[in-house]
């Protein structure tokens, strides 16, 4: 009775069998937010890690994305810049501590950054104790491309009030690639403050990148949630 009490108005019309409502949210259309990332990767007896600090910037209405990252990989540190724009559908990969930039088609359409609503509310709750507390909704999806040979289990949190991202963890296989991605969101502040980290440098090429640790947290940006 008293989990039922917690649930959700969504999850209570789900289980009346309602006709369709809608249970998953979307970002507001424009954000900027610091991101931590920790991922694990496995192909061919090959395991890698990765951990990242971001500043990354969501787009929606401009259809783009931007990351300015520190990541660490086995070979060492390197400050990484990430340009996604879908209205020209390329990729930039900038290597800020070499000035290399790195321009690569995007094969694949926008996605706004939104918890479908297939998404099973698995949890309401808040963080934080007494007067001052955050409500936060957990969501669970599995993503099934048998195209892009993809199995994916994803758990989402984001704030019960304006769906601001929390946390996302994805869990599976991508062309063979098993890995893990645990991903935080912390100060998100609303717009964007400087169209400016969606220009990428002048000195862009096509070479494809080799860095096999970056190349394959790139790869599963497309399967995260919120696009990052
Ligand atoms: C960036 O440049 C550094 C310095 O040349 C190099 O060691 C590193 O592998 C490059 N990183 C990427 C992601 O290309
Ligand atoms: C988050 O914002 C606070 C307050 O502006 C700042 O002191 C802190 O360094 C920021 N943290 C991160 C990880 O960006
Ligand atoms: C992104 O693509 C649009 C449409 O082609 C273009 O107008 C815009 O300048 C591009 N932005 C960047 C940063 O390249």
């Amino acid at each position: 009775m008293l989990r039922l009490a917690l649930l959700s108005a969504c999850a209570l019309y789900v289980l009346s069998n309602a006709p369709s409502v809608n249970c998953g949210c979307c970002t507001p259309e424009q954000w900027e937010g610091t991101e931590g990332l920790l991922g694990g990767y496995y192909r061919w007896f090959r395991p890698s890690l990765i951990s990242s600090g971001s500043r990354v910037a969501y787009d929606g209405m401009g259809k783009r994305v931007a990351a300015v990252s520190s990541v660490q990989t086995k070979r060492g540190r390197f400050l990484v810049r990430v340009i996604e724009n879908f209205s020209e559908g390329t990729l930039y990969m900038i290597n800020l501590s070499r000035k290399k930039c790195r321009k690569l088609p995007l094969e694949r359409e926008f996605r706004k950054a939104c918890i479908p609503d297939r998404a099973k509310l698995m949890s309401e709750s808040y963080i934080g104790a007494g007067d001052n507390t955050l409500g936060i909704s957990g969501y669970a999806l599995r993503i099934d491309n048998k195209k892009k040979r993809a199995l994916l289990d994803a758990f989402v949190t984001v704030t019960t009030e304006g769906c601001i991202p929390v946390s996302e963890t994805l869990t599976g296989s991508v062309r063979g690639v098993s890995f893990l991605d645990i991903i935080g969101y912390v100060n998100v502040t609303a717009g964007i403050e400087d169209e400016k980290v969606f220009d990428p440098p002048s000195y862009c090429d096509d070479e494809p990148t080799d860095d096999f640790e970056i190349q394959e947290s790139q790869l599963y940006r497309e399967f995260r949630i919120f696009g990052m």
